[in-house]
């Protein structure tokens, strides 16, 4: 019953036939072009590391506003069919092991995004996937401190509920200008929305 409602509303949705129509890989494609069009966070010559990348519409997109000047990092649990001129790993982001694999391809690099479009498996109890969420998005905050050079840009799929005032109070201790974004693509009903960081302030000594 549920699925079928899904698929009923999937059939409807403008963004999901567009997305099909015009062979992107994913209906979040258009999210990251829509924030992208109003706040210019990818440019010609970036370097950038896409979080939960899988099955790919943010870092084509990316890899196509970076051109062969700038390079796109992909991350996810799941494989990605490969796109040329992005270097894919797959694992956990949140994993240390991942992570050095991730840093050796990097190489030093200086990395001027961090986007995370990363979201739970949905258990269906909205405590447990709420704080699921925020634990996520506290690992790439992480993540992003860590390989974010000066000034760079954090962008975060977020979830309204219990903890999201805490995740963005938390924030501000390392980026100068923080907006929250609720893209046209992205659906009413959904409390996802996206918070974009600007002007990183933070270097590790450890790096
Ligand atoms: C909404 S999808 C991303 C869609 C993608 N931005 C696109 O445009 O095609 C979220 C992804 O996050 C991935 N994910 C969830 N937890 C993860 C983790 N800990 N490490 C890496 N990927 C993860 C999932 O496997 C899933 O593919």
């Amino acid at each position: 019953m549920a699925n079928n409602h899904w698929r009923k509303s999937q059939s409807q949705d403008p963004f999901v036939n567009s997305a099909h129509q015009e062979s992107f890989r994913s209906r979040s494609h258009f999210k990251l072009k829509e924030i992208d069009k109003k706040y210019n966070i990818i440019k010609k010559n970036i370097n950038c590391i896409d979080l939960g990348s899988f099955p790919g519409g943010w870092s084509l997109y990316a890899n196509k506003v970076i051109g062969n000047t700038g390079k796109v990092f992909s991350i996810d649990i799941k494989e990605m069919v490969s796109i040329p001129g992005v270097t894919f790993i797959q694992g956990d982001f949140s994993d240390n092991q991942v992570c050095q694999k991730l840093a050796s391809q990097v190489n030093n690099l200086p990395i001027n995004l961090v986007m995370s479009d990363i979201a739970p498996n949905i258990t269906g109890n909205s405590l447990v996937d709420q704080s699921r969420s925020i634990y996520l998005a506290e690992q790439a905050l992480k993540f992003s401190t860590f390989f974010l050079e000066y000034g760079g840009v954090f962008l975060v799929k977020l979830f309204q509920g219990d903890g999201f005032e805490n995740y963005i109070n938390g924030i501000n201790e390392f980026f100068g200008k923080i907006k929250i974004i609720k893209p046209k693509a992205s659906r009413k009903e959904s409390r996802e929305v996206f918070l974009l960081a600007k002007s990183f302030n933070f270097v590790r000594s450890d790096k």
